[in-house]
């Protein structure tokens, strides 16, 4: 299948709405208004075509952490907007060092097509862009399947963070950190 069918575009007030929609229907996590309200202005945000349908999302953002805290201290409960989290926004003088993505999905029907490992390069060459060298994210530990989608990326695990879903009602609510080197 030729992957010129499948295309990147960013995310506008005319489209924000399918972002949403891709999540909500893809995604067992919930996300304030907030969220998609900054993510019109964040720069790490696309939306994925394929033959001209959008079918597929993902939002990162540039963080920092100190390498004397645990990864638990990336605090990016989906139920919490950025703004309010992220340590980048609250201390801007100190500078990013991971990408951390947020939100990553692809419709089930368009799954398997390479859709999803477009917009994972789009991220992974923003970030070495910015010349930063790693890409973090939470995942539920129950989703073996995309863990093994990262895994296969090239990701490693890291720290699991108990209860870190739990404001979302998932049945299972502990994530585990994937974190890739770039
Ligand atoms: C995880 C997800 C984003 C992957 O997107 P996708 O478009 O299906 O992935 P791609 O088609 O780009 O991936 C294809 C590659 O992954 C491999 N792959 C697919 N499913 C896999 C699995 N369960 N385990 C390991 N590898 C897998 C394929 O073999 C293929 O490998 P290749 O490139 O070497 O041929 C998508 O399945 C999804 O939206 N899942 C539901 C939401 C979710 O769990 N999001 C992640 C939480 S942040």
């Amino acid at each position: 299948m030729p992957r010129e069918i499948i295309s990147l575009d960013d995310l506008t007030v005319n489209n924000v709405g399918v972002f949403k929609k891709i999540n909500s229907v893809t995604l067992p996590t919930t996300y304030p208004e907030q969220w998609y309200k900054d993510s019109l202005t964040d720069q790490l945000v696309k939306i994925a075509f394929y033959a001209e349908l959008p079918v597929g999302a993902i939002k990162a953002r540039a963080i920092n952490f100190s390498a004397k805290q645990s990864y638990e201290a990336i605090s990016s409960s989906p139920s919490a907007s950025s703004s309010a989290t992220a340590s980048s926004d609250t201390t801007p003088k100190i500078l990013p060092n991971a990408v951390y993505i947020e939100s990553l999905a692809v419709l089930k029907e368009y799954q398997g097509l390479g859709i999803g490992g477009k917009l994972l390069d789009f991220i992974i060459e923003e970030t070495k862009r910015r010349y930063i060298h790693e890409v973090v994210l939470h995942v539920s530990t129950e989703n073996s399947k995309a863990i093994d989608w990262y895994l296969k990326k090239g990701f490693t695990k890291k720290e699991e963070v108990k209860d870190y879903y739990k404001e979302q009602g998932l049945s299972q609510p502990d994530a585990i950190i994937l974190s890739l080197s770039v």
